[in-house]
């Protein structure tokens, strides 16, 4: 008879809920894995999810020795990383979704879960139901020169029912009650969420630590049902080809150098990632020997990242009974990351113009100015507006390729005039 394996959970969110009601049906028991205790910070609460015995005291899981598996799905850094280093330290496994305390502190928990020779694993953390992360840890022999992804449910979500004619605000508050955005909805709308888990991937790819913080990352709180509908239309303009806005993480080596963003993207609707929709999740990526691939499943919600969570006990509890924990990669490969300055794309420019003679040529001067080269630009009339009694109208320019070092200087010289209300907005096109 093989060992029993005792859990413990530590949060009743969405997930946490998930993964309770997943033990409450019977899951663990074909595998001889037990829910013991669930912890959480008010047991008084109100909640959909009936736990007998719930307690407030995180320490019957971690110093309790019948507990092999601590399952952590508090979110958020304190007190999560706290629990997780405890847990380590006690030598009990832990799984977590904890994309944020990964991306920041991989480097040491993994180096502690080796020391006390227990697993940490955190298949939830990124891609939802999609097992994004033990792909790349079987394809850690291959050579992957590009990855893009779209990591965040809640904003593909959000673009996908702002071009259905939904508000930002509405498809947001949507998404909130389905339980795919952060509690702090920012994590997700800023595209910061997105940014944890390209910083996750890079580790198990590249086998390198990436602080978050030193990758690009704009969101899509400034995307507009303007951009959404010339993207559609962009076919109208040039070449008979409709887009797409897409929040992309992006990983691309080139000449040795690892370049790493997160934004929208306008992306071609035959491209394979403009058809996940919703709270869908997808990674493209292009390695040496496997050639190009696509992943995709739901990358939020309960059920989706209840079956991640629950993978992960199932391998745990399998390498418990084996005595020995799984791979943990080194993070200590030399990489060298490409300044963000030097990214050279193409991209448009969208402004809100004062519908005045002079405007355009003002514009023109300053792309002029900073050698952009124009491909076309046109005015959306359609979605003009009164300010302080004056019309402004939003301007969508095509510009070539050039470095984000330039758009910036261009942006800001844009956002001194007083024929430009607000900040330009600067969208990349991607293949
Ligand atoms: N807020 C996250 C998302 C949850 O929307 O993708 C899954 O990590």
């Amino acid at each position: 008879m093989a060992k029993i394996v005792r859990v413990g959970l530590l949060g009743l969110g969405t997930v946490g809920s998930g993964v309770f009601e997943h033990f409450q049906k019977g899951a663990g028991r074909p595998f001889g894995i037990e829910l013991k205790t669930v912890a959480v910070a008010n047991p008084k609460k109100e909640r959909d999810v009936k736990v007998p015995k719930l307690t407030k005291d995180v320490n019957k899981i971690l110093d309790d020795p019948e507990i092999d598996i601590v399952i952590e799905l508090i979110g958020g850094i304190d007190p999560a990383k706290e629990y997780i280093e405890k847990a380590l330290r006690n030598r009990k496994n832990v799984v977590t979704a904890n994309k944020a305390v990964l991306a920041r502190y991989a480097k040491g928990l993994f180096a502690l879960a080796r020391k006390q020779n227990v697993d940490l694993a955190f298949e939830a953390s990124v891609g939802g139901g999609i097992p994004i992360i033990q792909l790349f840890r079987t394809l850690r022999g291959e050579k992957i020169t590009k990855v893009m992804g779209i990591l965040n449910g809640t904003t593909n979500y959000i673009l996908t029912k702002m071009e259905e004619g939904l508000t930002f605000g509405k498809a947001l508050n949507d998404a909130q009650k389905r339980g795919f955005a952060e509690k702090n909805h920012i994590l997700d709308t800023g595209g910061f969420d997105a940014r944890d888990k390209l910083a996750i991937l890079t580790m198990l790819i590249y086998n390198t630590y990436v602080d978050p913080q030193n990758i690009l990352c704009e969101g899509i709180t400034k995307i507009t049902t303007v951009d959404l509908d010339f993207a559609n239309r962009y076919g109208e303009f040039e070449g008979g080809i409709s887009y797409t806005v897409k929040l992309l993480a992006i990983a691309q080596k080139e000449n040795g150098i690892l370049h790493l963003r997160v934004h929208p993207a306008l992306i071609r609707k035959t491209h394979p990632l403009a058809n996940v929709t919703d709270e869908f999740n997808a990674i493209y990526f292009e390695g040496e020997l496997a050639g190009a691939q696509l992943h995709t499943g739901r990358g939020a919600g309960k059920n989706a990242t209840t079956s991640a969570v629950f993978s992960d006990i199932l391998r745990v509890a399998n390498n418990i009974r084996r005595g020995t924990p799984g791979f943990l990669p080194t993070l200590d490969a030399k990489v060298s990351f490409g300044n963000a300055d030097t990214l050279i794309r193409p991209g448009y420019l969208r402004m809100d113009l004062l519908n005045e003679p002079g405007s355009g040529a003002e514009m023109f001067g300053i792309f002029a100015k900073h050698k952009l080269n124009v491909r076309n630009s046109i005015e959306r009339h359609k979605y003009s507006y009164q300010y302080r009694r004056k019309e402004f109208v939003p301007d969508i320019t095509n510009i070539d390729a050039a470095s984000e070092k330039v758009i910036k200087e261009a942006i800001f010289d844009l956002k001194k005039s007083k024929r430009v209300r607000g900040k330009p907005m600067f969208i990349r096109f991607e293949d």
